[in-house]
């Protein structure tokens, strides 16, 4: 059959008003009702869903072929669009008022037995998923998953065309750049020994780029980090990364915030409300003890040192007089019995707190806790008023070093917050980042990354731990969905930025030495940002991780259980590489089930 002519119309498509019309589908039969008699089949295609029905009885040469269908066969019909009898519409289904009476039938390609049911309520082992993910991409929710991802990446193009931006590609074998996560390497055959890194981000490149005259510049760009994998984190995954010359903060975040407004029109068929509110980072970290709260509920941190300043409550005090902080959060009312509230002091000292005060407010304004009697009546009196307490409210505090209060009552803000509405989005920009922090040995690293503009060259040089950025993050629902910053133009500040990170001028020199020297040829002014793809589709679509999003993603464990990556290679292509590989690495090998390619 000419292929041609297999299919004039989508299955998704028909309609009431296409009663009468011959039509001709193609697709695969997801499901089929064959009691012997008249065979039902819903046929799937990439639009969607129709009912096609086929009477033996009218159409005798049908009779085998009807009755031999198997789920997922892929099969061509032609036939014609009638209303369904009264009584058998389906209001679930856009096509639902009506069937096609099939009078063609062919089986275009059978299908085995399927390793899983393609069904949308079924839960199936995600490794058995992603093993057959070409029938997992089938599915109606993996199907819509796709199509959504190509809208919301168009109107992220959209934006950037509009706004003469330009597409340009950037190398993804390149030189080790320090952008903070562990480099995937490639061996170099040509030059032994040698390796590229693939791109942690195209940072560089589009600097360069702005050196290069280009102004505006963006890619839908794959990164690779070789980094514990999470729910929102792949080993690669996509960026949509800009870049503007003689652009600042407020230049970026107005473009950010046509992108995210289209984005959610594409997605969600409504604009978030705008303008994105704004907080600094010191604010984000005080309020809500994290850089990247959700806003979508209040329960904010509230700094209860005051209330405390003088109390006779040692456990309070002492932390007070080595220089921490008590603070609190309104949880609101939990209705929590004394077990739920014990769990919540286990999950504060989880989290690395010494402990968690609860207090709740009796319907007499009084409050029931365990230290409610080492408390004065200005105390008890004070918390209330701070964390704005009403009958029934469940107050958690916490007393410690400040980092360890914010980070522990940030974490409990969320478990126990509610937001209001399941469909709620909450964007929410956060300038104003430090420069460095400290990392586990005390060192400096930069908090974004090293080309990122401090505020005050003076104030980085001498107080580097206070230093603001001109970094700023775009968040939504408490994820971060992307990061940018006015850069660095100035070598000599971009030099001295290196030196406090403890990298030598000879080491710098040798590591980034062709971007210093670029930055030296008349750099313009720039600034820029890169939205995390896969983790603005996650949220927007729902999804609660981002291989959901993902065509053909790996594992927790960096697998692809489909095509079997990672894999061994066949000893003769690592001696052309100059590798030889570890004698534990052998031992560890030895051990394993062997394993296809060597
Ligand atoms: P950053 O490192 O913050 O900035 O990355 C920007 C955004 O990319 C997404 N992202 C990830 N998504 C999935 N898996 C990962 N492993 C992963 N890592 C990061 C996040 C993140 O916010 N070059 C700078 C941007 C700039 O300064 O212009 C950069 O890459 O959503």
């Amino acid at each position: 059959m000419d292929s041609g002519a297999l299919k004039d119309t989508s299955a998704g498509a028909l309609r009431a008003a296409d009663a009468g019309r011959t039509v001709r589908l193609a697709g695969w039969v997801a499901r089929r009702r064959d009691h012997g008699g008249v065979v039902f089949l819903d046929l799937r295609d990439a639009g969607g869903i129709v009912q096609v029905v086929v009477n033996p009885e009218d159409r005798p040469e049908l009779e085998d072929v009807v009755h031999g269908l198997r789920l997922e066969y892929c099969i061509a019909v032609a036939g014609v669009v009638r209303l369904r009898p009264d009584g058998t519409v389906n209001p679930d289904l856009p096509t639902g008022e009506v069937e096609v009476a099939v009078e063609r039938l062919d089986v275009l390609s059978p299908s085995e037995p399927l390793p899983f049911q393609l069904d949308d309520r079924v839960d199936v082992d995600e490794v058995k998923r992603l093993q057959y993910r070409y029938l997992d991409l089938r599915r109606p929710r993996m199907a819509e998953n796709l199509r959504a991802r190509s809208r919301a990446v168009r109107a992220m193009r959209d934006v950037m065309e509009e706004q003469g931006f330009l597409e340009v590609e950037t190398p993804t074998l390149i030189a080790s750049t320090p952008e903070g996560a562990r480099d995937m390497l490639v061996p170099s055959r040509l030059r032994p020994g040698h390796f590229y890194a693939l791109p942690q981000s195209p940072q560089l490149f589009k600097q360069l780029l702005m050196i290069g005259g280009v102004e505006r510049y963006y890619q839908v760009a794959r990164c690779y980090r070789d980094e514990d994998l999470r729910a929102d984190r792949q080993l690669e995954f996509t960026q949509l990364d800009f870049e503007g010359s003689f652009w600042g903060q407020q230049d970026v975040l107005d473009t950010l915030e046509e992108i995210a407004a289209r984005v959610t029109v594409a997605l969600r068929g409504a604009e978030p409300a705008r303008p994105f509110p704004r907080l600094t980072w010191h604010e984000a970290m005080e309020r809500y003890g994290t850089d990247k709260p959700d806003i979508r509920f209040g329960m904010q941190i509230v700094d209860l040192s005051p209330v405390f300043s003088t109390t006779g409550f040692r456990a309070f005090s002492a932390v007070l007089d080595g220089g921490g902080s008590v603070r609190g959060i309104n949880a609101g009312p939990l209705g929590l019995a004394r077990s739920g509230l014990d769990g919540l002091v286990s999950r504060a000292q989880e989290l690395g707190a010494k402990g968690l005060v609860w207090m709740v407010v009796e319907d007499d304004g009084s409050l029931r806790s365990p230290i409610a009697k080492f408390l004065t009546d200005e105390e008890r009196h004070g918390v209330a008023t701070a964390l704005d307490a009403s009958a029934g409210d469940t107050l958690l505090i916490a007393g410690d070093d400040t980092p360890v209060v914010l980070e522990v009552l940030g974490r409990l803000r969320l478990d126990v917050g509610r937001p209001e509405g399941h469909d709620e989005l909450a964007y929410l920009f956060v300038v104003d980042f430090p420069v460095f922090e400290r990392n586990e040995d005390g060192d400096l690293v930069p908090l974004h990354h090293p080309f990122t503009a401090p505020r005050d060259v003076t104030e980085m040089r001498e107080r580097p731990d206070e230093a603001i950025s001109k970094a700023y993050d775009l968040v939504l629902n408490g994820s971060e969905l992307g990061s940018g910053s006015v850069r660095i133009h100035d070598p000599a500040v971009q030099s001295e930025v290196f030196e406090i990170l403890g990298i030598s001028t000879e080491e710098a020199e040798r590591r980034f030495g062709w971007f210093l020297e670029a930055l030296r040829y008349g750099t313009p002014p720039h600034a820029g940002f890169a939205i995390g793809v896969d983790r603005m589709i996650a949220i927007l679509r729902d999804q609660p991780n981002i291989r959901e999003v993902i065509p053909f993603p790996k594992t927790q464990t960096g697998a692809d259980p489909l095509t079997g990556s990672p894999g061994r290679v066949e000893e003769a292509q690592l001696a052309e590489l100059g590798i030889c590989l570890r004698p534990e690495v052998l031992a560890a090998w030895a051990e394993e089930e062997p394993d296809e390619g060597v």
